[in-house]
């Protein structure tokens, strides 16, 4: 049997179509986030030539990023994982980080790059990159596949954003609402109801 890409029309899985009662909008569709994620890739092949790169993805929600991000490299690449808290399983930010899970990797000397799936306050983003720069590392970076507006007013140094979208509630593409709908291929807005 040959090997292909299956994709919605081949296989059946969860999409849009499937919870289309819970989505308001959809904001951004699988095209868009492949297609920006291939230019992310290549930002980031030309800034890391010649220098080793450790990606440190963000559980649960950066998981989809991650995946795509780190096969969208032409190069060799290592990945590792973090958790930590940050919102509960409402949609405020709490403030208070706590790490859950740690690397498993020793940084010092190397290039970390750390992926997110979606800045808001940056609260988070800012403590990890602190937190992760105590270590001795050669260099720490960022990259988010979503930021709101909060964020991108603060001085979050992040240097690769996919997408600048509004001040709403998202969920999909590793992003979730209650530990539901991470795994839509989609990144939309929830309708009221889904709230209540
Ligand atoms: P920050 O510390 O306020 O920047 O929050 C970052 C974290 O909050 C992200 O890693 C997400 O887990 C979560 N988060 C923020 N906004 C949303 C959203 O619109 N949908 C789902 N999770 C979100």
């Amino acid at each position: 049997m040959s090997v292909s890409r299956f994709g919605c029309d081949k296989l059946p899985c969860v999409d849009v179509e499937n919870v289309a009662a819970d989505v308001e909008k959809v904001l951004l569709t699988e095209a868009d986030i492949q297609r920006r994620i291939g230019e992310l890739a290549a930002e980031i092949e030309r800034d890391y030539e010649g220098l080793d790169l450790l990606l440190v993805g963000v559980l649960k929600g950066a998981v989809m990023i991650m995946a795509d991000l780190s096969r969208a490299l032409h190069r060799h690449v290592e990945t590792d994982w973090m958790a930590v808290s940050s919102y509960g399983s409402g949609t405020r930010s709490s403030g208070v980080v706590r790490i859950l899970k740690d690397l498993d990797t020793d940084v010092i000397h190397r290039h970390v790059l750390v992926v997110e799936d979606i800045i808001d306050t940056g609260l988070t983003l800012s403590w990890l990159v602190s937190n992760l720069r105590s270590r001795g590392p050669a260099s720490v970076e960022t990259c988010t596949l979503l930021r709101k507006p909060e964020a991108a007013k603060r001085p979050v140094d992040v240097r690769y954003v996919g997408f600048d979208i509004p001040n709403e509630f998202v969920v999909g593409y590793g992003l979730d609402y209650a530990e539901k709908y991470r795994n839509l291929r989609v990144v939309a807005t929830l309708a009221p109801h889904v709230y209540g």
